[in-house]
């Protein structure tokens, strides 16, 4: 139980990988609070973790909206305590031409992917702030936040920023014992990736071909090293950004993934 009795706020926590990793984090211990902007995924999360013997509730949230951040925050602290951990997992792209793009699409990513996880770290760190025991928060990138990728350009802009958020955030309150992470996944194999593949929008023997593990990532591949960066066993790390990619940031090669030959 390496969280146990911990109060989680999750954001997106009705998504493929808030899902697997409330669902991981409640069988290490933790009290989850499952929130998203689509309510009934939130309940669908927070009902699967009650089901299998844990401890969860779901909030409707939209991360935009800082004052209803700030007041569901406040709702999880009179219900089962302050946060000692936040994982930040809501975001989405638009996939467009940039030619194309307007403004208010490029900004609504930055708002949603950046703006959003500043507005529930700020929230969370002045409840940890003020009980003076510390925290962890962890935040979602992207490998697309490392490099270039047509047609989406709010979105790769977004991870970057992220990354760099991450290291201001941890130096800022390093000395209070709040510890701030991230975590970029690859291409991973959620709901959407396999209706993608299934419908032939998506060639992902491609995918697979350029990451040298030869596989692409599962949502609990991403849910154990959330896991890892959330107890006490990474308690010395601090403003990184962990790839979790099957080696594909890491790879320059030409001529698909690495082989023996
Ligand atoms: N799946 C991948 O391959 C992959 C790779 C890299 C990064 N990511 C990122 O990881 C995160 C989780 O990915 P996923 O595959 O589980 O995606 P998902 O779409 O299944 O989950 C994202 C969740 O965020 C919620 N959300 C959207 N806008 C919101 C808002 N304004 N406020 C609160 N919640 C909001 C959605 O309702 C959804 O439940 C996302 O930020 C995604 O961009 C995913």
């Amino acid at each position: 139980m390496r969280l146990k009795d911990r109060v989680v706020i999750i954001t997106g926590g009705g998504g493929d990988i808030g899902t697997a990793s409330a669902l991981a984090m409640a069988r290490e211990g933790a009290i989850i609070a499952v929130t998203d902007s689509r309510p009934e995924t939130a309940e669908r999360t927070a009902a699967a973790i009650v089901e299998a013997g844990g401890r969860a509730s779901a909030y409707a949230l939209d991360v935009m909206d800082e004052d209803a951040v700030e007041r569901t925050f406040e709702a999880v602290n009179a219900a089962v305590g302050c946060p000692d951990i936040l994982l930040n997992l809501a975001g989405d792209t638009i996939i467009k031409k940039s030619v194309d793009m307007s403004v208010a699409e490029f900004e609504h990513v930055l708002r949603l992917n950046v703006t959003g996880q500043f507005i529930t770290a700020r929230s969370a760190a002045r409840r940890m702030l003020a009980r003076g025991r510390g925290g962890v928060m962890i935040n979602i990138a992207s490998i697309l936040g490392y490099g270039g990728t047509p047609r989406r350009a709010g979105y790769t802009a977004s991870r970057a920023a992220i990354i760099n958020l991450t290291r201001t955030l941890a130096v800022e309150w390093a000395l209070d014992g709040i510890r701030v992470n991230c975590v970029a996944p690859g291409w991973t194999m959620t709901r959407a990736l396999r209706n993608a593949v299934s419908s032939g929008s998506l060639n992902v023997e491609a995918l697979i071909e350029r990451t040298p593990m030869g596989r692409l990532p599962e949502v609990e591949d991403i849910a154990s090293v959330i896991i890892f960066l959330a107890s006490d066993e990474s308690g010395m790390i601090t403003g990184h950004t962990i790839p979790v990619d099957g080696g594909v940031t890491a790879y320059m090669g030409v001529g698909g993934k690495p082989s023996h030959a």
